[in-house]
């Protein structure tokens, strides 16, 4: 008994289902499924709208029960027609900004599209002024809607490239906007590893909504932007710090958590110095290297140049190459680069040239690096002791003017040693070395002799004030004995 029920009802289904008559009372469907060729109605049977018993009228307007033409699409009973411009987004906006009418449906969706929208790049007026440059229909059509995530869908990641260049490749198009804006984004893409693997077939990699957002997209000026180069970093990180999503790549998981604890990553996430580089100053926006760059290993250079031309004039540019070892990464690591000390010179363990230099390897280059060590600690020495006479002197109130221009002579050659370290020539090195334990001794003579001068000041006063309560003391006796004749 019960079987036959449940047939029967299988039965009723399947025809229902076959003859497109779920909404035997949506006449507006009904009737349009009928005329030949009719796009709207065959693309929306595959639409989530349809499946959800939403209707042509809730869109179009129109009384969906009348099964008469002129009655069913009756301005009179609310009829729209066909929407243009914002009216488009504001249709779609109806339901999508109305998070009790989605709950009527059962559906968990955000509801921020619009609002999102109107505020983005792309909620800009168009060119004929009246409407924003883009709406609903123009990333997700207006009829076959389906969900972000069926590969159908022209926002899936295989798709969502294709989306986006339908107007940021169109050269005409955007030049009536913004002619400086470049349209060569999804040419580059192509040539990056997530592009390639993305043109293969894999979604997992990131596209242009994973970088830049869906509805929300504004320049990388805009510090709201998810690609202002503060906010990069968390952007990319939530693939690459995802371990779980990573998985099937075999690749570290750990560039966030390095990058934040570097030079660069305090700089920029904790001073907002966007002059420090962000994933993308290094990685590049959209190809596979920042512009004019050749590999990501050669990107230093663009902000530190000095360190990267005495580099390549260096003996280690070849010896690094014939190795096939990267310039800077070698020894200053890539995402976890931390301030540079005097550490990292010189032959003892934790310095980076014994990672390479041993008595009995490569010794040419340890015994230059142990003299350069040792040239360096000679400076910062001479810079510690004149550093603490000119205090001194200074504490004496003499004039030391001079002399502290020279400790800040002394403490440029320092810094300009620390970079002269690339050049990995000893005689360049001691050159700079030299300049530096001038200043640092000039200055100790300034300062010794301030100081002298203060002692030798300070007994001339003591000498004086010794003659002068002597000669006090004998006028005294004098007037005295003058005064005792007189009596
Ligand atoms: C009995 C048949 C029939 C019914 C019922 C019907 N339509 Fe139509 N509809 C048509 C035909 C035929 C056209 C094409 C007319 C034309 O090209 O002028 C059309 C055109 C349209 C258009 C395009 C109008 C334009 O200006 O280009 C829209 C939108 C539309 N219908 C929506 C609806 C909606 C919404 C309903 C239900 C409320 C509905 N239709 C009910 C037959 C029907
Ligand atoms: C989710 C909202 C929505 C639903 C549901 C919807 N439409 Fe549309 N329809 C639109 C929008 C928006 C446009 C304007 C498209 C454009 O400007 O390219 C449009 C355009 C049209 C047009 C004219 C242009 C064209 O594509 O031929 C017709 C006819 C039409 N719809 C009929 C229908 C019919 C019939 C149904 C039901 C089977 C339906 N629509 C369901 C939003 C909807
Ligand atoms: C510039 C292209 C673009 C425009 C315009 C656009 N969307 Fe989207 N939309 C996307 C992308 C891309 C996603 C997918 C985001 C993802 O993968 O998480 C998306 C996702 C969605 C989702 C799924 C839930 C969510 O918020 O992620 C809904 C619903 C949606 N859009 C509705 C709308 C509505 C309504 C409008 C108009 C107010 C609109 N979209 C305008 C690109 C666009
Ligand atoms: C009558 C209310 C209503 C209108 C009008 C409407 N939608 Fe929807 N939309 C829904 C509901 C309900 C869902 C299904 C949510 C679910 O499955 O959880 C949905 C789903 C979607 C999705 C899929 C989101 C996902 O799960 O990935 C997109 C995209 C979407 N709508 C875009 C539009 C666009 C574009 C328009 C205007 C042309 C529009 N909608 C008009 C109610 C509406
Ligand atoms: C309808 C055409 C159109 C589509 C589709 C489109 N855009 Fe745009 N986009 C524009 C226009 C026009 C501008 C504004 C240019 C201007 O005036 O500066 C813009 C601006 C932008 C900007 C800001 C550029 C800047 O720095 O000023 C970004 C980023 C952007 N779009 C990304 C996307 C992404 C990602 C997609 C796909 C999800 C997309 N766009 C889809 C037309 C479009
Ligand atoms: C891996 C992240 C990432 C991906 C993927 C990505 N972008 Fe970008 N995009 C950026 C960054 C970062 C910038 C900011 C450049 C800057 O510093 O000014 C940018 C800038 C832009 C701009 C402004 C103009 C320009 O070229 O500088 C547009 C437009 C744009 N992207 C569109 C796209 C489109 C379309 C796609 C997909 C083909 C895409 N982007 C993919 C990160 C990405
Ligand atoms: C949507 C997720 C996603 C986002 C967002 C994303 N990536 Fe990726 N990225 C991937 C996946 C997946 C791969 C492929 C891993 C592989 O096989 O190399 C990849 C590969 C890479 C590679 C090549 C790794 C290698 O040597 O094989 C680099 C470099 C990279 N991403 C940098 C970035 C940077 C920088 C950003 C932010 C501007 C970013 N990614 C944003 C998912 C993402
Ligand atoms: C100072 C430059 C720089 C910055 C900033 C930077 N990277 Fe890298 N990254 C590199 C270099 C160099 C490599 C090694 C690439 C090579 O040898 O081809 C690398 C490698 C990678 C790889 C490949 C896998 C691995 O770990 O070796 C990924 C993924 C990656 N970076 C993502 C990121 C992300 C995400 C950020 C931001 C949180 C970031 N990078 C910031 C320079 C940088
Ligand atoms: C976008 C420009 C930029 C790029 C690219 C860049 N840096 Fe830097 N770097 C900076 C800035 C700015 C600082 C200073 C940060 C601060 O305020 O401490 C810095 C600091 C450093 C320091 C610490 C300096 C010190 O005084 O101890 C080292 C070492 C360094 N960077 C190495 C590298 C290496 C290696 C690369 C390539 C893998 C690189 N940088 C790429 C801008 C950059
Ligand atoms: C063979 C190891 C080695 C290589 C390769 C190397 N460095 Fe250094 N770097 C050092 C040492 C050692 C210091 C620290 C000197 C000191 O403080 O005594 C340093 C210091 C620095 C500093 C801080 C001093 C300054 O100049 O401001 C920066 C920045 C820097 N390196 C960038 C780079 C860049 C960029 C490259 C690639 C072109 C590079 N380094 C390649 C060893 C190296
Ligand atoms: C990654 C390995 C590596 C590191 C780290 C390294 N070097 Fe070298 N260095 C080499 C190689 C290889 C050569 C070439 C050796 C040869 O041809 O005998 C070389 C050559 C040199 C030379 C030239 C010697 C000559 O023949 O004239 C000097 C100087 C030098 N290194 C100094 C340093 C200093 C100083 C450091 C630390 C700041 C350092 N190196 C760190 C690998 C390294």
């Amino acid at each position: 008994m019960k079987q036959k029920y449940i047939l029967r009802g299988c039965v009723l289904m399947v025809l229902v289902l076959c003859t497109g008559r779920l909404f035997a009372a949506d006449q507006c469907i009904a009737c349009h499924a009928g005329v030949v060729g009719d796009k709207p109605s065959a693309l929306f049977k595959h639409d989530i709208h349809f499946a959800k018993r939403i209707s042509c009228a809730d869109c179009h307007g129109g009384n969906p029960k009348a099964e008469e033409m002129e009655a069913a699409m009756n301005p009179k009973q609310g009829f729209k027609g066909v929407p243009k411009g914002d009216a488009i987004s504001q249709v779609c906006a109806r339901c999508h900004s109305d998070s009790t009418k989605m709950k009527t449906y059962g559906a968990a969706l955000p509801t921020n599209q619009w609002g999102n929208l109107q505020t983005s790049a792309h909620g800009k007026l168009s060119t004929t002024g009246k409407e924003h440059i883009a709406q609903c229909i123009t990333c997700h059509n207006a009829h076959g809607i389906v969900s972000v995530k069926n590969p159908a869908s022209p926002v899936y990641p295989l798709n969502v490239v294709k989306t986006c260049s339908k107007c940021h490749a169109n050269a005409a198009f955007m030049r009536t906007y913004n002619p400086s804006l470049p349209i060569d984004q999804a040419e580059k893409y192509r040539t990056s590893v997530h592009g390639a693997l993305n043109a293969k077939g894999d979604p997992k990699p990131a596209v242009c909504s994973s970088c830049h957002g869906s509805h929300d997209i504004r320049t990388s000026k805009d510090a709201k932007s998810s690609v202002y180069p503060v906010n990069m970093p968390v952007t990319c990180s939530k693939c690459h710090s995802d371990a779980q999503y990573m998985a099937k790549y075999r690749i570290p998981t750990n560039q966030y958590d390095k990058f934040a604890k570097s030079v660069h990553g305090v700089a920029l996430l904790r001073k907002h110095d966007v002059g420090a580089p962000s994933c993308n100053s290094c990685h590049g926006n959209h190809g596979a290297t920042p512009p004019g760059v050749e590999s990501v290993s050669k990107v230093c250079g663009t902000c530190h140049a000095l360190n990267a031309d005495l580099f390549s004039a260096s003996p280690h540019k070849k010896a690094f190459d014939d190795r096939k070892l990267p310039e800077c990464e070698t020894c200053h690591s890539n995402h976890e680069i931390v301030t540079a000390t005097d550490t990292l010179l010189g032959v003892a363990p934790e310095a980076v040239c014994s990672r390479c230099h041993q008595e009995s390897q490569n010794p040419k280059g340890y015994a230059i690096a142990k003299t350069m060590r040792q040239l360096n600690d000679s400076l910062a020495l001479s810079g510690s002791v004149a550093t603490a006479l000119v205090n001194e002197a200074e504490q004496k109130g003499m004039e030391v003017t001079e002399a502290k221009f020279k400790l800040r002579d002394a403490r440029q050659a320092h810094l300009q040693m620390r970079t002269m370290v690339h050049a990995f020539n000893e005689d360049k090195f001691r050159e700079v070395i030299n300049k530096g334990m001038a200043a640092a001794s000039f200055a100790k003579v300034e300062a010794k002799d301030a100081i002298d001068e203060y002692y030798f000041r300070r007994i001339g006063l003591g000498v004086s004030t010794l003659i002068i309560t002597i000669l006090s003391i004998a006028l005294f006796l004098y007037i005295r004995r003058i005064e005792k004749k007189q009596v």
